[in-house]
């Protein structure tokens, strides 16, 4: 039976900086009340003309050169991301469009900030049944273009970015490959995050955009209770499943939405806090790609070594959450 094994990582941040202390310019914030609650310091925010599909582009081509693979040995190409550049076609095929790749399938999943914990899982999937051997999974997201910046309960949250991961069938079983993973989503809870118009419930018209239903809306303090919660649980049935301990990690990758919610579930698994990857602090929440931006970073500064253990787990709209057990 194969296996599935990361075998390149990349990303790719836009290059305008945006801090805290800019936002206090045109935001009713501080930069004390924006670090305190949510450990964001600064976030990356794409250009007009730079739509998901070209940071996502960006990312894998990052990911394959950094191991010398050409584009024509991938099999599949997963995006996740809830910010696509059109609502059709997906950003999977404006990416292939960019990277001038023909033929193989590409497609989005859409699955909020759990979305790269999916798209992982999909890929291995695909891998271990033996349909496909090569795949690209892509996090993209650009939600500073779907953000009320007269909001300051969610404007001061999120930056775009993109991270990205090519997976390959191994045949060796005691080597690096994906030991488990574990999703779940619940539908009850949709209403707390979201993006109301602009789809069939409410196609765009001028009453919506007067509305402001075009922009994301959350209840961030029933998020936030939910958050913590199925982060734990999510991270103990993946640890489950690869019959590993919470003492065995060598590295956490958490989503990051808030570092209270990383410091309470890093608390709560008993994981020391250097074993946990934090990039919150200067991209702020880009929900699908926070995952594969951090294990990128991780990754690109030599933290990973052959044989640990690495946890990923994520949460998000939906709700969804997925995690996902890797030993590199
Ligand atoms: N600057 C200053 N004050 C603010 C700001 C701001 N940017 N935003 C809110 N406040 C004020 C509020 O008006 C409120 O004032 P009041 O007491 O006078 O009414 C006060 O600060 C407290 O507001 P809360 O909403 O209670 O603040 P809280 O401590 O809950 O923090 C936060 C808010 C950071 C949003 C937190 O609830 C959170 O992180 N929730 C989870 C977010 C999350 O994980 N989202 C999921 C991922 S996103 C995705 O999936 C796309």
């Amino acid at each position: 039976m194969p296996y599935a094994k990361i075998i390149a990582t990349g990303a790719f941040l836009p290059e305008k900086l945006v801090t805290n202390f800019d936002l206090e310019k045109f935001v009713d914030t501080t930069d004390e009340w924006i670090r305190t609650r949510t450990g964001i310091r600064e976030r990356r925010i794409s250009a007009p003309d730079e739509p998901s599909s070209v940071l996502a582009a960006n990312a894998l081509t990052d990911a394959l050169d950094s191991i010398g693979m050409e584009k024509g040995e991938l099999d599949y190409i997963i995006v996740a991301t809830v910010t696509p550049d059109t609502m059709f076609p997906s950003t999977a095929c404006w990416l292939q469009k960019h990277l001038h790749i023909t033929h193989i399938p590409a497609v989005d999943v859409s699955a909020a900030c759990s979305g790269f914990m999916y798209g992982l899982s999909m890929a291995r999937a695909y891998i271990e049944s033996g349909m496909y051997k090569t795949i690209a999974v892509i996090g993209v997201e650009e939600l500073t273009k779907i953000t009320n910046w007269e909001d300051r309960s969610t404007c001061v949250l999120f930056g775009d970015g993109a991270g990205a991961a090519i997976l390959q069938a191994t045949e060796d079983k005691e080597g690096g490959r994906i030991l488990s993973n574990y999703l779940g989503a619940d539908g009850r809870y949709g209403n707390l995050l979201m993006k109301e118009a602009e789809g069939t419930l409410h196609p765009a018209t001028h009453e919506t955009l007067d509305k402001g239903m075009h922009y994301i809306t959350m209840e961030g303090q029933e998020t936030f209770k939910h958050a913590v919660r199925v982060m734990k649980s999510a991270s103990v049935e993946a640890l489950k499943r690869a019959g590993l301990k919470e003492e065995d990690l060598d590295l956490v990758i958490p989503h990051q939405a808030n570092i209270r919610i990383i410091d309470a579930l890093a608390n709560r698994l008993k994981v020391d806090y250097e074993k946990v990857q934090i990039t919150i602090d200067r991209y702020a929440n880009s929900s699908s790609a926070t995952i594969p931006i951090a294990l990128n970073e991780a990754n690109r500064d030599g933290k990973i070594k052959s044989g640990d253990k690495i946890l990923m787990v994520a949460f998000g709209g939906g709700l969804t959450w997925g995690s996902v057990v890797v030993r590199w």
